[in-house]
């Protein structure tokens, strides 16, 4: 009988020691141990099934509420061992006192997750992840994940609802801000630097975060750009293009995923089996837990799946939800279900096992106040080494629009600045969209950046102008007088912080209120005028463009917005960043992305005049500015493109001049176009960048390797592989201005 017992637990722990094998194929996975895992199912077997609901509920705390609040029993839930996790809590001394609550006085003590939007940052606010993606940059994104990291785990912190890795081609929406942009290649390095960033390689370190790919999946593409509206596609663009940046999150080790709030193809992606559970879990081999997005299982009642919450709750469990935010959808049906026969026992088990291996492997069972060390918040908030870092992070964050007779920099000469426009000296604006624990007081504002930088000899006046978003011109006196009497002027426009983000879709996405209008006489002075915008999203500035001449687009820069800014308004630093979605002519345009496709009948500029082709009657099919575009305060020639086809291997090389008389970094991006296939392809598509430095007068050789697997698509069986054929490859400094080669791939 007892080498029966004996035999019994060595199959257990050899088969333990397999799955241990297996978790760990999955790179950068951070499974966890057999004996963590004899402890997790120990556990299982002592729960009650409140107990175990309870894991799966997760709780606002009260303090930032970030959507509709329909329990506030959180303290009470916790005392109970109803709650798994409580988010919008911290600082140390909160988190601990809530901590402690569940220690103390639950039944099982089982310690809780601490989660938190921390998007750009948390204390130290980066730009908008949007305006961090115009970079380019993927170690300095994954440096700014870090930082956030240490400051949020510094304030008791271990798990943020990021990265949010939804293509967005459509700037109506206004979460477009917390995304990359709409190409699907560079989202997915994005986002890999994002996971990497927060998680580290040690999830168990004190200064490391859980991340959550969000919102999965598709949210990016709601009908008509509004906020939780239908997403309908095909099956392939699905595969395509919206899928792979979760999937990346994936492969990096992300520990959970949270569900979108909307709909594809008829199914909530909350009641969504075949996406939570098929796709997720056992095609990619996700191995943490999936969270809901805000309520999104009570919403399955309005989106008009289920009839009450019961129904709602069983629908998210069967398909693969296993914690609930925020909607007590689970708190209030599991236990009923169960009983009822409606859900099993396993059902319950599988869910509440994933959520205690992400406590074990945030090491919350070794210590679960590892996170709350009051040393740390003291010494790790807001470092001046993280303010330089955030202040180099902005300007590169910066795009150039347009630079006519090289009205930017601002030349050395110039004696008074007038900064005029309602975002010139907006501490609250500055920050952007979720902007975690940042303090708008402590961020920078452009007129004291500019301050700060030039000497004593520049006077710079400052006047408002008008609001960012109503009709009231009666400023428009003072801002004359003060450009009148100033020899540069500076135009801060753009949108208030709010009107991106969430539940923040907009139908007219030009500059908001009068600003166009301040813009117009202010330039009609006749001084040298340069407009600083900054917003959420891309903007039809169309008419602001041909009045001004030269725009440089800064986001939402965070809390060192204003420095980082003027380093690159007075010459300290090149401008190099490069937009990652494309801005309009205007609204009717949209959606407008590079990667589009050819049509059968495509409109050719050659023969402007031809009727039955694919264009407007009243706007030309460009876009203002495409993806990929960006200037620089020196100029960039690309020349003497040579490729080379052996066997799997595409090699590329191209010469790039420096052409201008000042160094500058320039973002070489390669793309390709493959000329026929058996399901039509975009007509570029992007498949490698690289940033490089280019000194005055310099020529670089700048080398891609591709492989034949670059340039693989889905197919209709919805299995990815390439075709041998005619390929063209473009390189160059924006996606539509490069210099190009056929080859031949067989
Ligand atoms: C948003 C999520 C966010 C959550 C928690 C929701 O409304 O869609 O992105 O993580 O709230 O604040």
């Amino acid at each position: 009988m007892q080498n029966m017992y004996k035999l019994k637990i060595a199959v257990i722990i050899w088969m333990m020691l397999i799955s241990d094998a297996v978790q760990s194929q999955n790179p950068g996975d951070q499974g966890i141990s057999s004996s963590d895992n004899f402890k997790i199912e120990a556990l299982l077997r002592t729960m009650t099934i409140d107990e175990k609901v309870g894991q799966l509920s997760l709780f606002i705390s009260g303090w930032d509420v970030t959507g509709p609040t329909l329990n506030n029993n959180y303290k009470k839930l916790i005392k109970e061992g109803k709650v798994g996790a409580i988010f919008n809590a911290y600082t140390v001394d909160y988190v601990r006192e809530l901590q402690k609550m569940a220690l103390d006085e639950s039944r099982l003590k089982i310690p809780l997750i601490f989660g938190y939007d921390v998007i750009h940052g948390h204390r130290t606010i980066f730009p908008i992840p949007l305006g961090q993606a115009c970079s380019w940059d993927l170690a300095a994104i994954e440096k700014s994940e870090r930082i956030a990291a240490q400051e949020a785990t510094a304030e008791g912190l271990n798990w943020t609802f990021a990265p949010m890795v939804d293509i967005t081609r459509d700037p109506r929406w206004g979460r477009v801000d917390e995304g990359a942009g709409e190409d699907t290649w560079l989202d997915c390095a994005i986002a890999q630097a994002r996971v990497k960033g927060f998680q580290g390689t040690d999830l168990a370190a004190n200064n490391t975060l859980l991340a959550c790919a969000k919102h999965f999946a598709a949210y990016g593409a709601p009908q008509a750009g509004r906020d939780y509206n239908t997403v309908d596609m095909s099956q392939l663009s699905l595969y395509e293009w919206y899928l792979p940046p979760y999937k990346a999150c994936v492969d990096a080790g992300v520990g959970s995923v949270m569900t979108s709030f909307n709909e594809i193809a008829g199914v909530p992606s909350t009641s969504n089996k075949w996406l939570l559970t098929d796709l997720l879990r056992n095609s990619w081999g996700f191995k943490g837990f999936v969270v809901t997005d805000f309520t999104a299982i009570n919403e399955l009642i309005p989106h008009g799946v289920a009839t009450d919450l019961k129904e709602a709750a069983k629908l998210a469990l069967n398909a693969g939800v296993d914690m609930d935010m925020q909607g007590s959808a689970y708190l209030n049906s599991l236990a009923d279900l169960y009983n009822g026969k409606k859900i099993t026992m396993k059902q319950l088990d599988d869910a509440v096992r994933v959520v205690l291996q992400a406590k074990f492997k945030l090491g919350l069972f070794d210590d679960p106040y590892r996170y709350c060390n009051k040393e740390r918040q003291e010494k790790e908030l807001m470092t001046p080494e993280s303010q330089s870092f955030a202040r180099k992070f902005v300007a590169q964050s910066c795009v150039l629009l347009k630079n006519q007779k090289q009205t930017l920099p601002i030349p050395a000469t110039v004696r008074t600045i007038a900064l005029i426009g309602p975002l010139g000296d907006s501490k609250k604006d500055m920050l952007g969209n979720w902007s975690a624990a940042g303090e708008s007081e402590k961020c920078v504002t452009l007129l004291e950046g500019i301050k700060n930088r030039v000497n004593k000899n520049v006077s710079v006046i400052y006047e408002k102008g008008c609001n960012a978003n109503d009709r009231d011109k009666s400023s428009f006196g003072n801002a004359l007088k003060a450009a009148s009497s100033a020899d540069y002027v500076i135009l801060a426009l753009g949108e208030e912080g709010g009107m991106s983000g969430e539940a923040s879709s907009r139908s007219n996405i030009d500059l908001p209120g009068v600003q166009n209008e301040l813009a117009e006489i202010i330039i009609n002075t006749g001084k040298p005028v340069a407009v600083v915008l900054f917003n959420g999203r891309p903007l039809t500035i169309t008419k602001l463009n041909t009045l001004a001449p030269a725009i440089l687009e800064s986001w939402f820069g965070g809390t060192q917005a204003g420095n980082g800014i003027a380093d690159v308004l007075l010459g300290d630093v090149n401008p190099s960043g490069k937009l990652t979605m494309t801005f309009p002519r205007n609204e009717g345009q949209i959606p407008i992305f590079y990667n589009a496709k050819n049509t059968g009948r495509p409109y050719n500029p050659a023969d402007p005049g031809a009727k039955y082709v694919s264009r407007y009657l009243d706007c030309s099919n460009d876009p203002l500015f495409p993806f990929g575009y960006g200037l620089s305060y020196t100029s960039f020639t690309y020349s003497n493109l040579a490729t080379t086809v052996e066997g799997s291997k595409i090699n590329v090389t191209v010469q790039v001049t420096n052409s201008g008389n000042r160094d500058g970094e320039e973002v070489v991006q390669l793309y390709i176009r493959d000329k026929v296939g058996s399901v039509t392809r975009p007509l570029k598509e992007l498949k490698g960048f690289q940033k490089v430095l280019i000194t005055k007068g310099e020529i670089k050789t700048i080398e891609f390797n591709l492989t034949t697997a670059d340039l693989a698509f889905y197919h209709p069986d919805l299995k990815k592989y390439w075709e041998p054929g005619e390929f063209v490859v473009y390189v160059g400094t924006n996606s539509a201005e490069t210099i190009s080669k056929s080859i031949s791939v067989k």
